[in-house]
């Protein structure tokens, strides 16, 4: 476990949160997207869209040997053009891509301080999602003595580089988990999540949310996290939501080479635009067919887009808009929509994070029965006192009907039943839901309705309703329980 403060946290929502990490090159604020840079190439030209911090590939700077002294004699900055902060990667993902590299561990991590990069990383092995689970752990036991191995050789503090603690172990929960109780025992200051390149080419956004969860259960939850190959802007709010902070991204150069005109909601083909749904500065200004004959504007407008959604995404976090964010991104794709069903599997984790209160609560779709303020009021119904009678009733018989009782309680899906005391309180209160609730909503309202009368054996309710809710609490009537259908 590590001391070093180089992650302040400002403000967080779900699992998100924005963040303040400190490198030798300056303060960048997360979540944040680190454009790759090819050696080589100049990288200025990334400052227009907002670009704090880049990444390239340590190993193909290597490999050339001019480019291996160059960066030698200038540093990595210099080479590139760019004075701000700079990770570099280590060369796994040509491992991963074809088997085989020529340079060890110690070699390419050593390279990577001497030629003075911010953030380095070692050489991780990117486990197939194909292997067996044995295989995997062999990989993953490699993987982690090159971390060791690593951690040895370079100080942080003295060496003025950020060592990077991937996170590998395929598919499988219990390898993930593993993982990372040992990189965070070995002690890290940043955790990327490797290997999730092929999950996301598949669009299996299912096991993508596993591995994220499984690899932040046993990583400290103030440490900045990597999503390692995320470029699409469509998975930055989920996976902000899951808690990764970082995205390297090729994406908008590799989808531009194929024609792919990438937007928060989806992918579209430039060959079949006949407008173009974006403000940026190339979309204001350009046709399709400008984009069509110019791959390099079809790539800025991807870069654009990119920013422009972290940017959505840190306002939704300061307004604690972030999980309805979220519903509204997933719908672009059907295994999206997979994943977040994924993640509320997990709400019990994802409760433990989210803060307490926020100042709205919209339901916006089936996911919002969900969400962390409706887990925690249920796991909160013990903490009433009642006795006597208790009267549950929905705000519009209480108008017409007058029953005598020692506590009202008021039903409103998803929460079921609510003390009218914390009809002002979040979230019950200032949760906006639609007139005509839908099934999940009243699904989770009448099992916490059945919930609070088997806490309460000797307490007598009357429960006064429409018959909507006959399909969810109409066989409740027995013993302490009377019910009036209205
Ligand atoms: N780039 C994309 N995936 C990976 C990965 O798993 N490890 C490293 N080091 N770089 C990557
Ligand atoms: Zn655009």
């Amino acid at each position: 476990m590590r001391m070093r403060e180089v992650f302040e946290l400002k403000d967080k929502d779900v699992m998100g949160r924005i963040g303040r990490l400190k490198t030798a090159h300056g303060v960048i604020e997360t979540p944040a997207i680190l454009p790759v840079v090819r050696p080589g190439a100049d990288a200025s030209r990334l400052r227009k869209f907002g670009a704090q911090i880049i990444i390239t590939n340590a190993y193909l700077i290597y490999r050339s040997p001019e480019l291996r002294n160059q960066a030698r004699d200038l540093g990595v900055h210099r080479l590139l053009g760019w004075d701000g902060a700079l990770m570099t990667d280590s060369g796994s993902y040509q491992l991963y891509e074809y088997r085989a590299i020529e340079v060890e561990n110690s070699e390419i991590v050593r390279f990577q301080q001497e030629i003075g990069s911010d953030i380095g990383v070692p050489l991780d092995i990117p486990s197939s999602i194909y292997i067996s689970h044995s295989r995997a752990r062999a990989e993953l036991d490699r993987t982690l003595n090159r971390l060791r191995e690593a951690r040895e050789l370079i100080d942080d503090e003295r060496d003025g580089m950020i060592l990077a603690g991937t996170i590998q172990g395929s598919i499988y929960p219990d390898l993930r988990e593993y993982a990372a109780r040992e990189a965070s025992r070995i002690g890290f200051d940043l955790y990327p999540i490797g290997g999730v390149v092929p999950l996301m080419e598949q669009y299996r956004y299912g096991d993508l949310v596993r591995v994220i969860l499984h690899s932040k259960i046993n990583l400290e939850p103030s440490a900045p996290i990597h999503l390692f190959g995320a470029g699409h802007p469509m998975v930055f709010a989920l996976a902000v939501a899951l808690g990764c902070d970082l995205f390297d991204s090729a994406a908008y150069a590799l989808y531009a080479s194929d024609g792919r005109y990438l937007s928060p909601s989806g992918t579209y083909f430039i060959e079949k635009m006949e407008y173009l749904p974006c403000s940026c500065p190339v979309c204001s200004e350009r046709s399709p067919e400008d984009l069509r004959s110019d791959k390099d504007l079809l790539a800025d407008h991807n870069l654009y887009t990119s920013f422009e959604e972290i940017r959505r995404i840190k306002e939704a976090i300061r307004e604690k808009r972030l999980w309805e964010l979220v519903q509204m991104r997933v719908r672009s794709h059907p295994s999206l929509l997979e994943g977040l069903k994924s993640a509320v599997s997990f709400a019990d984790l994802i409760e433990r994070f989210d803060p307490i209160s926020k100042t709205s609560f919209f339901y916006s779709g089936p996911e919002s029965s969900r969400r962390p303020e409706v887990i925690r009021y249920s796991n909160r119904l013990d903490r009433f006192e009642l006795g006597g009678t208790v009267l549950i009733t929905t705000e519009r018989v209480l108008k017409q009907l007058n029953i005598e009782h020692d506590h009202l309680f008021l039903l409103k899906p998803p929460f079921g039943p609510y003390p009218v005391e914390l009809s002002e309180t979040y979230p019950v209160g200032p949760s906006e839901i639609p007139k005509t609730p839908d099934h999940e909503a009243m699904v989770v309202a009448g099992s916490n309705v059945r919930r609070l009368i088997e806490l309460n054996p000797d307490v007598r309710f009357i429960i006064a309703c429409e018959q909507e809710w006959k399909g969810y609490i109409g066989d409740i009537e027995k013993g302490q329980v009377e019910v009036v259908w209205v």
